[in-house]
């Protein structure tokens, strides 16, 4: 008989951004003459830069050409974006990160949710809460939890954030292997100092465990005392994983585009005490079972470091911004209060009511979708999350109901 991966049926009902996407379409299917606003998922909505564009007709062009036309490429990614990636976001800022420890993806949720798999099954994970839920997820799924009870999976080490702590986790208070770290924070917008981060690159060496830092919103920091990356730190290249991506950087959310950073130093143990570079099982892992992004993809993922797309690029994150500013703003003038939306796309407000009951009034008495903060996790709860990628006319538009709906 075959049988399912049990694990399966932890999980819970369906994952966060589907459950919201079947409660709109079916309010929107009661209400079709309501034009609803969503500042839910953080999908960008502003078009792709030009630099981009032209490199991907460029491309595209060359792949009708049978002098130029290219079949599979390298799995890790072709060397040319490698290497820009390497020079444009490590090393001219004085980063420590070499082409070959740069592995192209299609997207950093993918990236965030398969890394697991080049971990025993049976060590210790410690997960932020509120989380973006693929962390999660994927671990319930490869076994590593036990049941789900009382809004949290057995087994599984929580790294609250709370108001008091200003969403930044304390250290656990156990000795863990495996360490989730998100910054800017999806869904909290909250940012970490370098000597906070300092101090959890300290403890996993000192505990031989491995951090995996999703820095998905990096483009977003505008603050130079924050860190961009984890290998500002010092002893991170041999602790730490970092995980980035085009998507909110470059608007390539339709096109699909990242990348993880695995530095050759980066080590974990058989249960013998074998010392084992995760920069060559994740290559094994890599080769296995991607075959990278397509070429035209790549061209444009490159041109982001063209001068134009740099500046092109610049343009987009000062867009959404803007629209975070406002955003926060006016959730404050409301008497909400809020983090994020700083160095951040991300505005976490405290609606200091039910996150759903909150999530179901914006929805149907302002009509615009937010994320309820519990779908992100325990301490989520109370919390909602409102996303500043949509055009600036909408978001004014989306205050201006919410503010009607809540005076
Ligand atoms: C979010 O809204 O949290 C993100 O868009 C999800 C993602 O990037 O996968």
């Amino acid at each position: 008989m075959i049988r399912i991966n049990e694990n399966y049926k932890k999980l819970q009902s369906s994952y966060l951004f589907s459950d919201i996407a079947k409660r709109v379409s079916a309010f929107q299917k009661e209400n079709p003459e309501k034009k609803i606003i969503k500042l839910g998922i953080g999908d960008v909505t502003r078009p792709l830069p030009q630099a981009c564009i032209d490199a991907m007709h460029m491309a595209a062009d060359e792949m009708n050409d049978i002098k130029t036309f290219r079949g599979y490429g390298p799995e890790q990614g072709y060397d040319f974006l490698r290497e820009a990636i390497a020079k444009n976001d490590y090393q001219l800022n004085g980063i420590d990160v070499a082409p070959d420890e740069v592995f192209v993806s299609d997207g950093a949720k993918c990236d965030c949710g398969n890394i697991q798999e080049i971990f025993a099954s049976d060590i210790t994970v410690a997960i932020p809460d509120p989380v973006y839920p693929v962390y999660l997820d994927t671990n319930v799924m490869a076994g590593r939890t036990g049941f789900y009870k009382e809004g949290r999976y057995e087994g599984i080490v929580y790294l609250d954030g709370t108001a008091e702590n200003g969403f930044v986790p304390e250290l656990p208070n156990k000795k863990v292997d495996l360490i989730y770290l998100c910054f800017p924070n999806n869904p909290t917008g909250a940012t970490i100092s370098r000597d906070e981060l300092k101090r959890w690159v300290d403890y996993a060496r000192a505990n031989r465990a491995v951090i995996l830092y999703d820095a998905a919103y990096e483009a977003f920091i505008r603050d130079d005392a924050l860190p961009k990356s984890i290998f500002e730190i010092e002893g991170a290249r041999d602790v730490a994983i970092e995980f980035r991506s085009f998507s909110k950087t470059a608007g390539f959310t339709g096109i699909r585009c990242a990348f993880t950073v695995v530095p050759k130093s980066c080590c974990a143990y058989t249960s013998d005490g074998e010392k084992v570079a995760l920069n060559g099982l994740w290559n094994r892992r890599h080769t296995t079972k991607f075959n990278s992004v397509s070429y035209p993809v790549q061209r444009a993922a490159e041109a982001v470091y063209s001068s134009e797309g740099k500046k092109q690029v610049r343009a987009l994150s000062d867009y959404y911004l803007k629209n975070a500013a406002l955003i926060r703003k006016e959730m404050a003038a409301l008497g909400f209060d809020c983090i994020g939306g700083e160095n951040s796309p991300y505005i976490w407000v405290n609606g200091k009511t039910d996150s759903w009951a909150f999530f179901d009034r914006l929805l149907k008495e302002a009509g615009v979708v937010v994320t309820p903060g519990a779908g992100f996790g325990k301490c989520g709860q109370g919390y909602i999350r409102i996303s500043a990628f949509n055009n600036y006319e909408d978001v004014q538009k989306a205050m201006e109901r919410i503010k009607e709906a809540l005076e």
